[in-house]
This record gives C-alpha cells, sequence and structure tokens, in this order.
C-alpha cells in the first residue's frame, strides 16, 4: 500500500476542501443552530462529483476509488458532520444501486443521485424495534402482480424527508435474514408518509426521520437484487458506510485537534500560552497520534475495498477506533477551552454532540466488536 496519494486523490481531497471552507464551513453554526438542511448545497456537492465519488463517470460519478471517498468525508466532517452525513448516505445509495441493480436501475437512479437531482439518498434499514438486529423488521412487502406492496415503519432515516431516491428493506419470505428483500423507493411516492424530524442532541442540521408505509406501491422492477438477498446487501452496503463514518469521525476529530491547538496559542493564563503547559501539550499530542492512527486503518479498508479485496474486518476496526477516538478527541478539546468549550461561540461544543452518534450509527461499538470477532476467527480458523 502506497502512503503517497495519486493526483485524483489530491485532486478530490483538494476539490472537498476547498468547498467545504467556502462554502459550509461558513454555515455550519447555523446548520446546527436552526437545524436547517440545505438542499441546494447538495446540489452543489454533485456537481464537483462527490455524491459519487466510488461511481462510474458513465453514472454521473467521480470514478475516484474508496480512498478519495474517505478523504472527501474527512474533509466535509471537518466542516460540519451533518452535511458529510448525508453525503455519507448518498454516496453508500448509489454505491449499492450501481453494484446490485440492473442496468435500467443504474441509469435511472444512480445517476438522479450523483447529479443531485435526487438531492441526497436515503437508507431505510433500522425499525422503532430493530436496530443492532436488522433481521428482526416487521416491514413487509407483498407482491400484487406488477407491484410490490409496502407496510411498516422505519426509524432513524437520515435526509428521509428530502430524499428522492431510497434504497428500503422489507420482509418478502417470513422472519429472519433469508426473507428480507431491498426496494428501490422514491421519494413523493403514495402511501411513503414522513414522521416528525427527530430533535437531537447532535448532527442538528441533518434530518433525521421515521417513514411509514402505509399500502405504498412501487413498480415490481424496483426490486434491488434478488428476492431474499436483502439481508446481504444491507451488510455489504453497511461495510462500505462504515468506512464512510470512520472517515466523518477523523474529519471531526481534526477539526477539535486544529481548534484545540490554536486556542492553546492564542489563551494565556499564569502569563503565558496555555499551550506552553505539558499538561495541555501531552493531550494534544495524544490526540494527534491517536487520529494519525484512525486514519491510517480507515485509508488501509479504503484501499482494501478499492483493490477489491475482502474489507469487513478492517472496515469494522476502522470504525469502532476512529468513532471512540474522536469522543476522547472532543471531550478533550472541550477540556482545553474551559468555559469556552462549553458555549456556542466557539465550534468544539458542537464537535463534542456532533461526535457522540458516532460510536451509535451504522453499527454500534458493541456491533462493530462482533464483526471483529467473527472476522478474526474465520481468520484464523
Ligand atoms: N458481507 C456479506 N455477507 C454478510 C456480511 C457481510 N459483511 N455479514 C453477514 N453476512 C451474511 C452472512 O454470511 C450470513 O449469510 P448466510 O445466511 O448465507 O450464511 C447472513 O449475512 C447472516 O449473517 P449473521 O448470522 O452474521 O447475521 P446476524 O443477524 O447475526 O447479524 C450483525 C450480524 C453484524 C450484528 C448485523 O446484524 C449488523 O451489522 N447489525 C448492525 C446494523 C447496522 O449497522 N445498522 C445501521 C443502520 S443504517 C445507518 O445508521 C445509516 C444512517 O442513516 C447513518
Amino acid at each position: 500500500m502506497n502512503l503517497e496519494l495519486t493526483e485524483t486523490q489530491t485532486l478530490i481531497r483538494d476539490t472537498a476542501r476547498k468547498f467545504a471552507r467556502e462554502r459550509v464551513a461558513p454555515q455550519a453554526r447555523r446548520f446546527d443552530r436552526e437545524e436547517l438542511f440545505a438542499p441546494e448545497l447538495f446540489k452543489e456537492l454533485a456537481s464537483l462529483g462527490l455524491m459519487g465519488v466510488n461511481i462510474p463517470a458513465q453514472y454521473g460519478g467521480a470514478e475516484a476509488g474508496v480512498v478519495s471517498y474517505s478523504l472527501a468525508m474527512m474533509e466535509m466532517a471537518a466542516a460540519c458532520a451533518s452535511t458529510s452525513v448525508a453525503m455519507a448516505v448518498t454516496n453508500m445509495c448509489a454505491e449499492l444501486i450501481c453494484k446490485f441493480g440492473t442496468e435500467a436501475q443504474r441509469e435511472k437512479y444512480v445517476t438522479r443521485l450523483t447529479s443531485g437531482e435526487a438531492v441526497v439518498g436515503s437508507f431505510a434499514l433500522s425499525e422503532p424495534h430493530a436496530g443492532s438486529d436488522p433481521r428482526a423488521m416487521r416491514t413487509t412487502a407483498v407482491r400484487r402482480g406488477d407491484k410490490w406492496v409496502l407496510n411498516g415503519s422505519k426509524q432513524w432515516i437520515t435526509s428521509g424527508a428530502y430524499a428522492g431516491v431510497m434504497v428500503v428493506w422489507a420482509l418478502t419470505g417470513g422472519q429472519g435474514n433469508k426473507g428480507i428483500s431491498a426496494f428501490i423507493v422514491e421519494g413523493g411516492t403514495k402511501g411513503l408518509l414522513i414522521g416528525k424530524h427527530e430533535d437531537k442532541m447532535g448532527l442538528r442540521g441533518s434530518n433525521t426521520v421515521g417513514l411509514t408505509f402505509e399500502d405504498m406501491e412501487i413498480p415490481a422492477e424496483n426490486l434491488l437484487g434478488k428476492e431474499g438477498d436483502g439481508f446481504k446487501l444491507a451488510m455489504i452496503a453497511l461495510d462500505g458506510g462504515r468506512i464512510g463514518i470512520a472517515s466523518q469521525a477523523c474529519g471531526v476529530a481534526r477539526a477539535a485537534l486544529e481548534a484545540s491547538v490554536q486556542y492553546s496559542k492564542d489563551r494565556k493564563a499564569f502569563g503565558q500560552p496555555i499551550g506552553e503547559f505539558q499538561g495541555l501539550r501531552f493531550m494534544m499530542a495524544n490526540m494527534a497520534t491517536e487520529l494519525q492512527a484512525a486514519e491510517l486503518l480507515t485509508f488501509r479498508a479504503a484501499y482494501l475495498k478499492e483493490e477489491g479485496k475482502p474489507f469487513t474486518r478492517e472496515a469494522s476496526m476502522a470504525k469502532l477506533y476512529a468513532s471512540e477516538m474522536s469522543n476522547r478527541a472532543v471531550d478533550k478539546a472541550v477540556q482545553i477551552h474551559g468555559g469556552y468549550g462549553y458555549i456556542d461561540e466557539f465550534p468544539v461544543e458542537r464537535y463534542f454532540r456532533d461526535a457522540r452518534v458516532q460510536t451509535i450509527y451504522e453499527g454500534t461499538s458493541e456491533v462493530q466488536r462482533l464483526v471483529i470477532a467473527r472476522e478474526t476467527f474465520k481468520l484464523l480458523d
């Protein structure tokens, strides 16, 4: 594995960095405070290729690979974690449809996601009673003629009120993983009801809703992959999604470290900048070291995925370590800022709230440990 970035990776990182710093960062506080989701921003992201970084150009993607995607996510998350999660879920849906969809589905739906026509994508797997254990889902899809009819409800759906394209999971063959299928659903479909916007601790600029399907009819051809393969599709998508969240965690942690270094140079106590005190310098040394370890784990998972090699274990390791690292980093950043870390005049209180969900969504830390143990036992069998 080469640790130097390629020209393409550098270009994507720099494009994402410029946009994140100039267009996104100045609005991040307002997005958070006003719980604002700005659809037009995602159209701009799409025009830069950032809504399909690892999607072939033929379907409107940047065709720049998974390491580029990870770099772009880190840049976006350092500016605004809320924006980065909508970007992550859109990329995840586009990749899933690209990998398992028919040619007609790719042409119709992947291009809508990469072009911004769909605004964003949503990944509707979790349900009120089925989060870590998606095979316990209750939503059903019944075939009636040339339609599938869906009934049930989903919970915690990122961008659910705005997504033009969603991937939705439902039971087609009874309870259990073999009975689950995946479907492509268009936003605005009759029978798709959008629930209340969740009032969250962090990621407040990200839209999170429940969805209800009441006799929602979708065309038969919107089955994604084979009937009964839905659980596997979800697991494969989540493996990739976890690289996205690991990247997000690295981005937020980097922002927290940069803010801490800056503040500790400016703020004086006992006659000198607080950054001269060894106690604080050691905190920032730990933050910098752990951040780099998390970035390397994340790039390794991204590289393996890009090379078409198994990466389930490495994606879970990256997600586990990076999300726990970022929570340690934001906690220290608030501590370094003292009282100013606790008010919204400085961004670290937002980083603190935004990081918290990273050890929960796209698989809790406990689920990541289950996956890492399972894959490690397989390897050493
Ligand atoms: N790739 C391919 N196939 C896989 C797989 C993978 N990574 N993981 C499992 N499978 C297959 C298995 O091979 C098995 O196939 P067979 O039945 O043919 O043998 C099948 O799937 C079932 O596997 P398990 O028995 O291991 O499944 P399980 O029910 O024990 O679950 C789990 C394992 C790891 C706990 C899984 O349920 C899981 O990942 N849970 C967490 C779900 C999650 O991350 N939800 C996040 C919601 S989405 C979100 O947060 C997005 C957002 O909006 C931000």
